[in-house]
């Protein structure tokens, strides 16, 4: 028989910075997913780990335990090798739509299971959403077919994966614990371990617009989550991605999708095709797979054949128009200049207050809704000239979205420095 413990002494053991044992992680995962272990007391648990840490072994325990509190997915009956990436958000991240069916067009099979946004970075799921008649929600079944065929599937992650992940994330969220490193870590490699793949590229953000304000903790984050991949035998590593300023020129659900067209279609911004690239090449160095130009088929036309595929597959119309927001608001640059600075955080918050995302788990978004850039940092701007547009269905929005915006870019005489998008790779 399992042995039992006592949840009050786990978390003064924790509050105390006392290493835990696995039978005691263990124990302590499984009551809370069974109610036995109360969320105040999780809560607290979590706040005695946001404070004091946890050792190696106790997050791979952690990670672990949340793994087994629910079930795996299994592709190996698959032809193909599976590879995927995970983002841990932020502002005009798109890249997912883009690289999942450029990654396909090498004969891998990429299971990408996503979320929904909550607060200021958006979700995939509610970015494809926008495109009519696409659905997230896929079968197992439907999803090793889809996988087998069209090699990219881009879906809802069902509840039976790592179960103990969903209460404790939605404990974290109201509690001011998500920050903690042991818990983000051990949060993101259950659900990727669980999901299966047999490759995972980790792109860790950092700066103003990302979780991790600062470069030395995304990369202690990065390490944590490259080690938690390889003690499970998932080749796994992590790219160091700034995320000082959004990415690309679209910032809402439609807006982001129509951009990641023009990737696909051989066009969009540099900054969006350079990560795509990047991380196209690395999840396919991770998988095995030389001599393959992830450029040239984003160029050619041979990743747009895949994205409408996989749209097709899961009932949308690739070829639809995409919705647009009923009201817009144009802001004009207010002198001449070089556009020095451009901060992602009060842009991600502005179009989150737009509709782009929501305050609530299960709230609506607004397909429409978000913000449009027409400078990046660098650019020359005009006096009068459009700046940005932002773009929602409820006009009563944009003064509230407009406040946010206040101090939001610089425009100055001298262009800035510029800083690499990639800062590292971790392997
Ligand atoms: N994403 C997750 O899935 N979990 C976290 O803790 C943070 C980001």
């Amino acid at each position: 028989m399992a042995e039992n413990f006592d949840a009050v002494d786990l978390i003064i053991g924790k509050r105390d910075g006392r290493e835990l044992s696995t039978a005691e992680i263990d124990w302590l995962v499984d009551a809370f997913t069974r109610g036995f272990v109360a969320d105040e007391q999780m809560s607290a648990f979590a706040m005695a780990v946001l404070l004091n840490g946890m050792s190696r072994s106790e997050i791979r325990d952690l990670t672990l335990a949340m793994i087994a509190s629910g079930e795996r997915m299994d592709f190996s009956s698959l032809s193909k090798r599976t590879v995927d990436k995970h983002s841990t958000g932020g502002v005009g991240d798109k890249i997912t739509l883009p690289l999942v069916p450029l990654v396909a067009v090498f004969g891998l099979a990429v299971p990408q299971l996503s979320g929904r946004g909550l607060g200021h970075t958006g979700g995939t799921l509610d970015k494809l959403e926008s495109i009519p008649g696409w659905r997230a929600d896929v079968s197992p079944a439907e999803m090793m077919t889809q996988l087998e065929g069209v090699g990219a599937v881009i879906c809802a992650a069902g509840a039976s994966l790592a179960p103990a992940d969903k209460k404790l994330y939605a404990l974290r969220d109201t509690t001011g614990t998500v920050e903690a490193i042991p818990l983000i870590a051990s949060s993101i490699m259950s659900k990727k371990i669980a999901e299966g793949t047999g490759a995972l590229v980790l792109d860790v953000k950092f700066g103003q617009g990302a979780f991790m304000k600062d470069l030395d903790r995304a990369r202690e984050l990065a390490k944590t989550m490259v080690d938690l991949g390889r003690d499970a035998g998932v080749v796994t590593s992590a790219l160091l991605t700034d995320m000082n300023v959004p990415l690309g020129l679209t910032v809402g659900n439609a807006l982001e999708v129509r951009e990641s067209v023009e990737v696909l279609a051989g066009g969009g911004p540099a900054d969006v095709i350079e990560l795509t690239v990047t991380l196209a090449e690395e999840m396919l160095r991770a998988a095995g797979v030389t001599d393959a130009d992830p450029a040239a088929a984003l160029a050619d036309g041979r990743a747009m054949d895949v994205w409408r595929r996989m749209i097709e597959a899961q009932g949308g119309d690739a070829s639809a128009a995409l919705p647009t927001a009923r009201h817009s608001h144009v802001i004009v640059a207010e002198e001449d200049g070089v556009l020095v600075d451009q901060h992602a955080l009060p842009i991600g918050i502005a179009a989150w207050r737009l509709g782009a995302g929501r305050a609530r788990q299960g709230d609506a978004v607004s397909a429409g809704a978000g913000i449009e850039l027409h400078a990046k940092p660098g650019d020359r701007v005009v006096k009068g000239a459009p700046l940005l547009t932002l773009h929602a269905d409820d006009e009563a929005r944009i003064p509230r979205a407009l406040d946010s915006l206040d101090g939001a870019w610089t425009i100055g005489d001298e262009a800035p420095a510029t800083r690499p998008l990639v800062a590292e790779i971790i392997r």
